[in-house]
């Protein structure tokens, strides 16, 4: 990436959109082995077309950004399960991933984390049993004196949003939900967890595309993302701004 794209690429997220083709197959040829081999574990047929789904995205708009083959990119994956570059500390990235779609977020300016989930098809009465696994008890009462009917779309677009905040900072559910606060105008600030994330903030942006609800967050702030769409088959490249 040329000195002037990567300084006009620093206040920005790319966030990319992958959907699926029913009967159109992910070639897996620019994995690398551990990555085929952790595809073939995969006991559901579809988490494992995700997954290499999710890998053929980010190598293919990361190797751009690199400068380099996708079957070249050196990916790693830290302890607690989160994929980074360990020749590119100047790069983030994080995928996340629903029935039919994988998303990508990429950002040269700090930290970023990403989730989706579709709108709408969700078992209202299980979401109604977790609010008090994500949701602190303030955020739990304020999101009970909705309308009812609006409460699992209320309470989905806050989960979507806490774990990218969650995804951000590497640890995942390892951290406890309850603790992030998702404050108005984009600010996150959190409670949690460990002495080295005291006073540590970000901000998010999210929203709703193509019948999925979107959070990406960031450790900086960013302007506010757009999303680029591809499908399996297409050439997948970036879009230069
Ligand atoms: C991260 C986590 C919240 C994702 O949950 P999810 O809603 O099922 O999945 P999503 O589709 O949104 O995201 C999955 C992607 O998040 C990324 N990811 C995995 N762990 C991550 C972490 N700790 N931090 C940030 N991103 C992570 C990966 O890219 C993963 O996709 P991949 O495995 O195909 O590469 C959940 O897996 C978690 O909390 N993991 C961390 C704790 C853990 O169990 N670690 C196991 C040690 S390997």
């Amino acid at each position: 990436m040329s000195a002037a794209l990567l300084e006009g690429a620093k206040g920005r997220v790319e966030l990319h959109f992958l959907h699926l083709r029913t009967g159109c197959p992910v070639p897996d040829n620019v994995l690398s082995l551990a990555e085929r081999q952790r595809a073939a574990a995969f006991r559901s047929s579809e988490a494992a077309c995700l997954f290499v789904a999710g890998r053929v995205l980010c190598r293919n708009i990361l190797a751009e950004v690199v400068d380099c083959a996708p079957e070249s990119l050196d990916i790693a994956v830290s302890s607690e399960g989160r994929p980074y570059l360990p020749g590119h500390p100047e790069i983030d990235f994080n995928l996340s991933h629903t029935t039919g779609t994988v998303a990508l977020a990429v950002c040269l300016n700090g930290r970023v984390g990403i989730d989706i989930e579709r709108a709408e098809g969700h078992d209202e009465a299980a979401m109604r049993d977790l609010m008090s696994l994500i949701l602190s008890k303030e955020e739990e009462a304020d999101l009970r004196q909705l309308p009812s009917g609006e409460q699992p779309t209320a309470f989905l677009a806050r989960w979507v949003a806490k774990e990218a905040v969650l995804k951000c900072r590497g640890r995942g559910l390892l951290d406890d939900p309850r603790r992030v606060t998702i404050g108005t105008g984009g600010s996150v600030s959190s409670s949690c967890n460990r002495p080295d994330e005291a006073g540590s903030v970000g901000r998010f942006h999210a929203g709703r595309d193509y019948g999925h609800l979107w959070a990406v967050a960031t450790e900086n702030p960013v302007e506010r993302p757009a999303w680029h769409h591809h499908h399996t088959g297409d050439r997948l490249r970036r879009k230069h701004r």
